[in-house]
C-alpha cells in the first residue's frame, strides 16, 4: 500500500527508542529511513524485469548500527568529509574538534555526529509522494562547532521513483555546515561495485594529500583515472590506478561539478549491465565524494548476512568541497544568523 507507515526498530543501549518509517510509493518501491541518524537502511527498486531488489547497504538491526559503521545510508554532519588537523578559524576565534580520522576530523566526529544521535520525525504531506521529516537540535559547543543548530531533512520517495532529501537548517552563530546522505549503493544487492558503469559531471578535482585531505589544487580530470566524464567507464577497469595506500586502494576524491542550468542538475550516473538498473544522482551541491568502499573489509556482516568486502557499495555524496573552511578558494560553507541553509539531492531510481 501506497504511503508511509511507522515502527519501532528497537532500543539503543541507553534504552532511548528508534523508530523506523517505511515509505512505498505507488509503483511499490520502498524506502526506510530510520530515527538514529535519520539513516535510509532500506531501498528496494525493481530491475529491468521488474524485480525488486534492496539496492543500499546496512545492517537489519539498530544495534549493529550503534557498535559502529562506515556510516551506512546515514545522514552525516555538522561538516561531513574531512576538517583538517579538526581545527578551524572562524571570526578570529579558532575551534577545535575531534580528530577522528587522524590526523583529521571525519563526518562531524564523535558521539554527537549527526549520524549517531536520534532525530524526532514527522509525517508530512508532500504533493509529489510520501514523505518524512527528520529534525535535530544541535546544541553549541556539541562537538566543538560553534552555535545553535536546528536541522531537518525530508525523504520524500516521490511518485517519479525518486528518492528525494531537503535538508535545512538554522544557527544562531557562524558555523561551517556541509551536510550529505552517505548510501553505499550496489545496484544487484549482491557482490561488488566492480561491474557498474559511472558517469561523474566533472571536469575537474580537488587534490587530495596522502590522509584524503585537499592540498587546496583543483586539478583536470582529463587523462587520469579519475575522469568518468568524457569516458564514461566501469568502475572496476581503472580501479587499481586510482590511488589509496594498500591494502585500501581505489577511488576516494572529490569531484568539482559541472555547475547545472538553474542550480539543479543530474551529476551522476551509475548503472549495471545484468539487472539494467540505473541510479542517476541530481543535485544543487558543488562537490560529489566518489568512493568505492575499499575500507570495507569483510568485519561487517549486513542484511541477510551479506558480508561486507571491499567493494561492496559505492558512494556519491553529494557535498561542498572538503575542509572548506581551511580554503579560501573553495566556494563558503559558512552559515550565518538570519539565513538557511537549503539544499537538495535526488536518487532517481531508473532502469535502462
Ligand atoms: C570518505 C572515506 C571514508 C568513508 C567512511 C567517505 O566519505 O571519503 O575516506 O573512509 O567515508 O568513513
Amino acid at each position: 500500500m501506497a504511503g508511509v507507515t511507522k515502527s519501532s526498530f528497537g532500543k539503543l543501549k541507553s534504552g532511548a527508542a528508534v523508530d523506523i518509517y517505511t515509505l512505498t510509493n505507488k509503483n511499490g518501491l520502498v524506502a526506510k529511513i530510520m530515527t538514529y541518524g535519520a539513516t535510509l537502511t532500506e531501498l528496494h527498486t525493481p530491475d529491468k524485469d521488474g524485480k525488486m531488489a534492496d539496492i543500499c547497504l546496512g545492517f537489519d538491526s539498530v544495534a549493529k548500527y550503534e557498535k559502529g559503521h562506515p556510516y551506512m545510508g546515514s545522514t552525516v554532519g555538522r561538516y561531513c568529509n574531512r576538517i583538517g588537523k579538526g581545527r578551524f578559524t572562524l571570526g578570529g576565534k579558532t575551534y577545535k574538534l575531534a580528530t577522528n580520522n587522524p590526523p583529521n576530523h571525519l563526518h562531524g566526529g564523535g558521539p554527537k555526529a549527526w549520524d549517531k544521535v536520534i532525530w524526532k520525525a514527522q509525517i508530512v504531506a508532500r504533493p509529489n509522494g510520501p514523505a518524512v521529516q527528520f529534525t535535530y537540535f544541535s546544541k553549541d559547543g556539541e562537538e566543538g562547532y560553534p552555535g545553535n543548530v536546528n536541522a531537518s531533512v525530508i525523504y520524500t520517495l516521490t511518485e517519479a521513483n525518486t528518492l528525494k532529501m531537503e535538508y535545512a537548517a538554522t544557527t544562531d552563530k557562524p558555523c561551517p555546515i556541509n551536510l550529505t546522505n552517505h548510501a553505499y549503493f550496489n545496484l544487484k544487492g549482491k557482490g561488488t561495485i566492480l561491474d557498474h558503469e559511472l558517469y561523474i559531471a566533472a571536469k575537474s578535482y580537488t587534490e587530495g594529500d596522502e590522509d584524503l585531505l585537499p592540498t587546496g589544487k583543483i586539478l583536470p580530470v582529463v587523462d587520469t583515472p579519475y575522469d568518468f566524464f568524457a569516458q564514461p567507464a566501469i568502475v572496476g577497469d581503472r580501479l587499481l590506478a586510482a590511488g589509496g595506500k594498500e591494502p585500501n586502494i581505489g577511488y576516494d576524491l572529490n569531484y568539482v561539478l559541472l555547475p547545472g542550468a538553474k542550480g539543479y542538475a543530474t551529476v551522476a550516473r551509475l548503472s549495471e549491465a545484468t539487472t539494467g538498473r540505473l541510479l542517476e544522482i541530481r543535485t544543487d551541491q558543488p562537490g560529489l565524494q566518489f568512493y568505492t568502499g575499499n575500507f570495507l573489509d569483510g568485519t561487517l556482516t549486513g542484511k541477510g548476512g551479506w558480508k561486507y568486502v571491499q567493494y561492496s557499495g559505492i558512494c556519491l555524496e553529494t557535498q561542498h568541497f572538503p575542509d572548506s573552511p581551511n580554503h579560501k578558494n573553495f566556494p563558503s560553507t559558512i552559515l550565518m544568523p538570519g539565513q538557511t541553509y537549503r539544499t537538495k539531492t535526488e536518487y532517481a531510481l531508473l532502469v535502462k
